[in-house]
């Protein structure tokens, strides 16, 4: 049975932060945020919107530009690893300002980054049980990364969220059912409650990504169908490959780890390796750096990073790829990870415009004073600044209870 991504639709804050002016306040050299870790600019969420306000415009947006009743969709899944709260789902948020219909199976998903990928293969397998009967998900991933005030993981921050429609008429992108998937239990980068900012262990997590993207690869690799011949590399199937990316080098370096895996599991690894870093860099410059657009100008998005990739890439490349395989790396610190591939339908055109372009486009440049401001005051909730685009708010916080609001009538999706 055929099942994918029917379509997608992105929601990024309306405010950014250029990396080279936070560099100049932390009295770094700009080119080692701009170059070293490849972020231009992170998305800023101001104090007005959270992981439920934006997920419910990525939502609003994607049943708008679908032209789905949301009485039809029968399982909403969001997937973050910024809850609001430790036992109210953010689902049930986004069910009612969704207006999604009471016969439905809402929850929320919490593994880390990894989480949007567990509630698409969640929804996928759900609507694949379904058979015959129609049966249409939503899935929203959605986050805002935070880190301490000049740490390390600073210049990694960002926010966003994507929805998907998952079903059984996929014209995004079609799922392979092969995957392969590797989990371990690692101290790399976590957040105790109460605390709002991540913790993480910075270079041990980027380790910890690469091991569990050489698992996850070499499974998927065992798995595909029809299997590789011994000559042959996994990579020469793919048209694009798209990585979870809390910052654009980190699929750098991770794509340079699975060409080399990839070449040494075949039997021409010994011609392949003296030229292997002429070879990993054209197979990125092919492969990877077209999806990496939208994260160097949004930052890291947790759950929402790989599918911001996918979302984008489509928007730039889709009419090109269509009927092009592309693989996928999703990677969860703690860790869970599951590498997949799905292929780009022949009429991804009709829906290849997830709203990225749109959204970066009428942005607001922030300065350094301004972000501290937005991202720092503890408060929750309150009027939003001049050019927010969201269509949902947070009031406020009233008695441990969290109140949210429709801003304003759609835009044209
Ligand atoms: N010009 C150009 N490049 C420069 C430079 C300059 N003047 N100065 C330094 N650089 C380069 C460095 O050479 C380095 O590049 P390579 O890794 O290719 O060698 C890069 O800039 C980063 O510099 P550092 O090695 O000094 O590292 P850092 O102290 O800036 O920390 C980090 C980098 C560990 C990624 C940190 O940003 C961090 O902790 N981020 C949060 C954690 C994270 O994103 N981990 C990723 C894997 S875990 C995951 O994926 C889950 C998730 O979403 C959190």
């Amino acid at each position: 049975m055929t099942v994918g991504i029917e379509r997608l639709a992105v929601y990024v804050p309306a405010y950014a932060l250029p990396l080279a002016a936070l560099a100049r306040a932390r009295g770094v050299p700009p080119e080692k945020m701009t170059q070293g870790l490849g972020v231009e600019e992170m998305a800023i969420a101001p104090p007005c919107e959270d992981v439920v306000t934006m997920a419910a415009s990525a939502g609003a947006r994607l049943l708008r530009a679908a032209h789905v009743d949301p009485e039809t969709i029968g399982m909403l899944l969001v997937a973050t690893e910024t809850g609001v709260d430790n036992a109210k789902p953010v689902a049930i948020f986004v069910h009612e300002l969704l207006g999604v219909g009471r016969r439905c199976r809402v929850y929320e998903l919490k593994h880390a980054c990894y989480a949007g990928t567990a509630a698409l293969m969640t929804a996928a397998d759900w609507v694949r049980a379904g058979g015959g009967r129609p049966r249409r998900a939503l899935v929203i991933a959605a986050d805002i990364a935070r880190y301490a005030l000049g740490s390390p993981g600073e210049p990694t921050q960002g926010a966003g969220a994507v929805a998907m429609l998952v079903g059984p008429e996929p014209r995004a992108l079609v799922l392979g059912e092969e995957t392969g998937t590797y989990a371990d239990n690692v101290y790399d980068f976590w957040r105790p409650i109460g605390r709002r900012e991540a913790l993480v262990d910075g270079k041990y997590s980027v380790e910890c990504y690469l091991a569990a993207l050489a698992g996850a690869f070499t499974a998927f690799r065992g798995a595909e169908r029809p299997a590789l011949r011994s000559d042959e590399a996994l990579g020469d199937r793919l048209a694009r490959m798209l990585y979870h990316s809390p910052f654009p080098k980190m699929a750098m370096k991770a794509h340079r780890r699975l060409v080399e895996l990839d070449w040494r599991a075949t039997e021409r690894w010994a011609a392949v390796e003296p030229r292997l870093e002429e070879a990993a860099a054209a197979s990125y410059r092919e492969l990877v750096a077209p999806g990496l657009a939208a994260v160097a100008r949004v930052g890291n998005t947790y759950t929402a990073s790989l599918y911001l990739c996918l979302a984008s890439l489509l928007e730039t490349e889709g009419r090109a790829l269509a009927g092009r395989r592309l693989g996928l790396f999703s990677y969860g610190s703690g860790c869970c990870a599951e590498l997949f591939t799905g292929t780009v339908p022949a009429d991804v055109a009709a829906v290849a415009d997830a709203g990225v372009g749109e959204a970066l486009a009428r942005r607001t440049l922030i300065d350094v004073p301004e972000y501290e401001r937005l991202t720092r005051d503890g408060e929750a909730g309150g009027e939003p600044p001049p050019g927010f685009s969201g269509e949902f708010v947070l009031h406020g916080i009233r008695d441990d209870r969290r109140e949210y609001g429709r801003l304003r009538a759609a835009l044209a999706a």
